[in-house]
């Protein structure tokens, strides 16, 4: 951060005025010293002009303090430290923090906000985030600011990080944070946001993307697959339609994304088959159907494959049971008829959960009624040849691990897109 050696710099020059003032002190407790005339009201004195370590920080200096006064509510006292000139000093401001900005190496700048679960309370952040010129970090996951963001964001040249999650936030999508250049991490979850998401957002330049638990309600854009993002949750709103064939071209980077708890319909596209980063890969509790195209056999890297609370049928396609990394595949709750003994295997070892499908001979399906019911009704999926295509050379047909014993326990993975399904960031 580079800022250590000017607040020891400063912090010496903070003694060296405080010196003689902490002796006389020192010398009053100890020498009781006899007031020759009588106490008189001190004057008031003239307001001391601030002295700022750079100008940068005399420039947001009153903008902090404006915001200060329209906080209605902070539980635990933090802004009672934002108070005199020492921006960067860590035990003043808390939740700011300091850097060299890029443009001036020898300067100093307010560059990042962490209010992480301060409980704030304000109408709006508006006049205080869009005037915070060298910001390039904002978090402010749980606390209780709403309003609307101001465009005005979109000229703050550093900002790369804008967390607003758990807050009180409502009506449409935050449009203003479509013009921020440099955004790689958008993090709006757990606000009371609805309507749809504009199809641009999927064409930033970001790594990290969640949006989940919100209520947003339209179909999944055809351009979706444009998003470079790493991580991407859009659980718990109420998404539509079909995921988009377009999900190929995220192929090069998708890594963990997560649709659990939609309303996503259709059949699953054979092209969820390229997305050959993928770990977690989690659409439970939508309403999904059709069989699991065998091109999922090709998600080498995939750890964790939830369908689990959908319509999906068929036969469970061996070479996904087959994947060498998977340490939890749920596909309960369907109506799947048939595993192979890869799959069985799984089972067996608690990688594969299949409870309550329509699977004869397994413990805990469900009943043949409910099974004849459901396949009463012809069902049919577009491009039907596509689901035998295996779009990889396959790894050979044998799980790695000594299959008559249990797995062993996978290392615990610190899974980005499911701890952002947590209301309040840890
Ligand atoms: C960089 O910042 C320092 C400290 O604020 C200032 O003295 C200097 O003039 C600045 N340099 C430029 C090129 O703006
Ligand atoms: C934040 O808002 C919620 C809901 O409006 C309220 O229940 C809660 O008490 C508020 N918390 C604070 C710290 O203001
Ligand atoms: C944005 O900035 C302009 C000019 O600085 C100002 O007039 C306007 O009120 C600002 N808008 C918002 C929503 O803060
Ligand atoms: C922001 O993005 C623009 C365009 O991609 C780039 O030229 C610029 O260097 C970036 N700025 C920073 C601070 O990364
Ligand atoms: C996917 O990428 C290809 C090649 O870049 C492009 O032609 C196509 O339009 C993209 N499809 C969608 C739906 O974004
Ligand atoms: C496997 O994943 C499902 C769906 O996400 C989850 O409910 C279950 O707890 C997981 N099982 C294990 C053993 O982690």
């Amino acid at each position: 951060m580079g800022i250590i050696s000017s607040h020891a710099k400063h912090f010496f020059h903070t003694l060296i005025v405080f010196l003689p003032f902490f002796l006389c002190v020192i010398c009053q407790e100890s020498c009781t010293c006899q007031e020759s005339q009588p106490p008189s009201p001190p004057p008031s004195p003239p307001p001391k002009p601030l002295t700022f370590i750079d100008q940068r920080l005399a420039v947001v200096y009153p903008i902090i303090q404006k915001f200060k006064t329209t906080i209605t509510s902070d539980p635990f006292g933090y802004t009672k430290t934002w108070v005199g000139p020492d921006i960067c000093r860590d035990d003043h401001y808390k939740g700011f923090y300091c850097d060299n900005p890029p443009d001036n190496l020898t300067a100093f700048s307010l560059a990042a906000i962490d209010f992480n679960g301060f409980q704030l309370a304000a109408p709006s952040l508006n006049g205080f985030l869009d005037l915070l010129p060298d910001l390039a970090i904002f978090h402010a996951n749980t606390n209780n600011f709403s309003g609307t963001i101001s465009p005005n964001i979109t000229k703050l040249p550093y900002l790369y990080e804008f967390d607003i999650s758990n807050n009180i936030f409502s009506g449409v999508f935050p449009t203003a944070v479509l013009g921020i250049a440099n955004l790689t991490f958008l993090d709006i979850r757990y606000n009371y946001f609805t309507g749809t998401v504009p199809p641009q957002v999927f064409m930033l330049d970001l790594d990290v993307l969640f949006i989940n638990n919100n209520n947003f309600m339209q179909r999944l854009p055809d351009n979706f697959g444009s998003s470079p993002v790493l991580y991407l949750t859009l659980a718990n709103n109420k998404f539509t339609g079909p995921i988009p064939r377009s999900i190929a071209n995220a192929s090069s980077r998708l890594t963990e994304v997560l649709f659990l708890n939609n309303l996503l319909t259709g059949c699953l596209p054979y092209e969820i088959g390229f997305l050959k980063e993928v770990t977690v890969f989690d659409v439970g509790n939508n309403l999904l159907t059709g069989p699991i195209p065998c091109s999922l056999g090709c998600l080498e890297k995939a750890e964790q494959l939830n369908f689990a609370g959908n319509f999906l049928y068929g036969q469970v396609p061996e070479v996904v049971c087959g994947l060498g990394n998977l340490v939890n595949l749920s596909l309960s709750y369907n109506y799947f008829t048939y595993v192979g003994p890869l799959c069985r295997k799984l089972i067996k070892s608690g990688v594969l959960d299949v409870r309550k499908n329509c699977i004869r001979g397994l413990p805990d399906q469900r009943s043949p009624y409910e099974c004849f019911v459901f396949f009463m009704h012809p069902r049919y999926c577009p491009y039907f040849y596509s689901y035998h295509i295996i779009p990889c050379k396959l790894h050979p047909l044998t799980h790695p691990w000594p299959l008559t014993h249990p797995p062993p326990m996978p290392p615990k993975r610190h899974l980005v897109s499911y701890s952002a399904l947590l209301r309040h960031r840890l």
